[in-house]
């Protein structure tokens, strides 16, 4: 069975060990409240806190192995 999506401009997607991919019409502030300049209508937000292009992904996630789930332990 095919879950039923919100009805939205907006899609993010979590990648398995990457960043959140944004997909729409989305405005991103800085804490200030100035917006933070935006090229593309798609964008990666960095989730693992290595990017030096902050809030943007850079592909450091890769550099530092950075995982979303906890390796799984080993029973032998
Ligand atoms: S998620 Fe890609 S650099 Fe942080």
């Amino acid at each position: 069975m095919k879950k039923s999506r919100p009805s939205s401009d907006v899609v993010i997607t979590a990648y398995p060990n990457g960043p959140l991919l944004v997909r729409g019409d989305v405005e991103i502030l800085e804490a200030s409240g100035e917006p933070v300049p935006q090229r593309r209508r798609t964008m990666a937000l960095c989730r693992c806190g290595a990017s030096t292009i902050k809030p943007f992904c850079d592909g450091s996630h890769k550099l530092i192995g950075f995982r979303t789930e906890a390796p799984q332990e080993d029973e032998s």
